[in-house]
């Protein structure tokens, strides 16, 4: 072992026994695939002689800034599931000698301990099997946690998904923007305005309290999900943190938003950027066939618009970024938020154009 390595032995022993973790460190590896959090998989070995393995996270406090309300709500959400759930897989939070399912370490970071779970994640998948299953592992979790009442979870992120608030402030950023920035970006604005009522429309709607409050994921990406290693069916949603009350249509607009993009999210060249609708026929037959029954005629005849909405909230974050000079998403190159914003945009346009389809692949996966 090297200096590194020893000192990160002794700092993820330390921290396994705040977690009333018996027997001794064996192994241990980093994860890498992650880009928020610290994730690494340490092995055990017990008194008999059995490995047992566990994931170890340190939570990045500086993008989640109320780390124990996330917990709180990881642990209303996990022991909801694990409760109705207990034959299937499912995540396990450890708890701390005072009933916690976090820690703070001598250093003040913030760690988080549960039951490593021996699969494969995909970070993106061309392969409709893969869709097929992504959409049912995000139905599933609407599915399992359709009987919670959402409103009892923390906010942890106010105002994340309200896209009226997000277009509100765009707008009031451009009214007080120099010229020479506007003037490259008209387009785009002109574009959002054009869009804005009907993009809010579902937020809105949601504010006034006509949809349900359902338990949202709100990072609905393939690689949380994990996957049998054989099979390559789904087991399990992981990477809780940005679970909170919101709608059902927007973490689903969001997940085909992502994987029936043909293109990266910060293509330049705009003209490859379309949504495909395979893609989406193959999300949706996995997800409707979990939530079919459980969402509401109003939820589901939502969801074309929620995936419109979803995608001009995001190009809104992404000019606004842009208008502001690059303080909240991290860049690349000058104009990096400006390329993403561009590819938003042409991604919501396709999903205009093709609207009639999408709502007909809805209806054909739900009868
Ligand atoms: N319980 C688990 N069992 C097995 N692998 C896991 C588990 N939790 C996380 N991982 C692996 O670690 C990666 C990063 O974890 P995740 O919770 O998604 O963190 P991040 O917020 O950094 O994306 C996942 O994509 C997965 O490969
Ligand atoms: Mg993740």
């Amino acid at each position: 072992m090297t200096q590194k390595e020893f000192e990160m032995n002794d700092k993820l022993a330390s921290i396994g026994k705040k977690f009333l973790i018996p027997g001794d460190i064996y192994a241990f590896s980093v994860i890498k695939r992650g880009n928020i959090n610290a994730t690494y998989r340490v092995s055990y070995t017990s008194d008999e002689g059995a490995i047992d393995t566990y994931i170890f996270q340190r939570i990045n406090t500086y993008v989640f800034k109320n780390p124990v309300e996330i917990m709180e709500n990881i642990e209303q959400v996990t022991s909801f599931i694990e409760k109705k759930n207990a034959a299937k897989v499912s995540l396990k939070f450890r708890h701390t000698k005072d009933g916690k399912n976090y820690c703070y370490d001598d250093d003040s970071s913030f760690w988080r301990v549960m039951n490593y779970i021996d699969s494969v994640t995909f970070d993106i998948s061309d392969d409709p099997n893969v869709i097929v299953s992504t959409g049912e592992a995000f139905g599933q979790f609407v599915m399992l946690l359709s009987d919670f009442d959402g409103s009892k979870l923390h906010e942890t992120i106010p105002n994340f998904h309200n896209t009226g608030k997000r277009l509100d402030t765009l707008f009031s950023h451009e009214s007080i923007a120099p010229y020479e920035v506007l003037d490259v970006c008209e387009k785009e604005l002109r574009y959002i305005h054009e869009v804005a009522n009907k993009a809010r429309k579902l937020s809105d709607k949601f504010l006034a309290g006509k949809f349900p409050v359902r338990v949202t994921h709100n990072d609905t990406k393939c690689n949380n999900v994990l996957f049998d290693k054989d099979t390559k069916r789904p087991l399990v949603v992981i990477d809780l943190d940005t679970v909170m009350p919101g709608m059902a249509m927007y973490d689903f607009g969001d997940a085909v938003r992502f994987i029936a993009n043909t293109c990266h999210e910060d293509e330049p060249d705009v003209r490859k950027v379309s949504f495909d609708t395979s893609k989406f026929r193959a999300f949706c037959k996995g997800y409707l066939g979990q939530v079919k029954n459980i969402l509401t005629k109003d939820e589901i005849d939502s969801l074309v618009l929620a995936t419109f909405s979803i995608t001009i909230e995001l190009a809104a974050r992404f000019l606004d970024d842009y208008i502001l000079g690059d303080v909240y998403f991290k860049v690349d190159y000058p104009g990096h938020n400006l390329v993403r914003t561009r590819c938003q945009l042409a991604l919501a346009k396709d999903i205009m154009r093709k609207y009639d389809e999408l709502q007909k692949i809805i209806e054909e996966t739900v009868s």
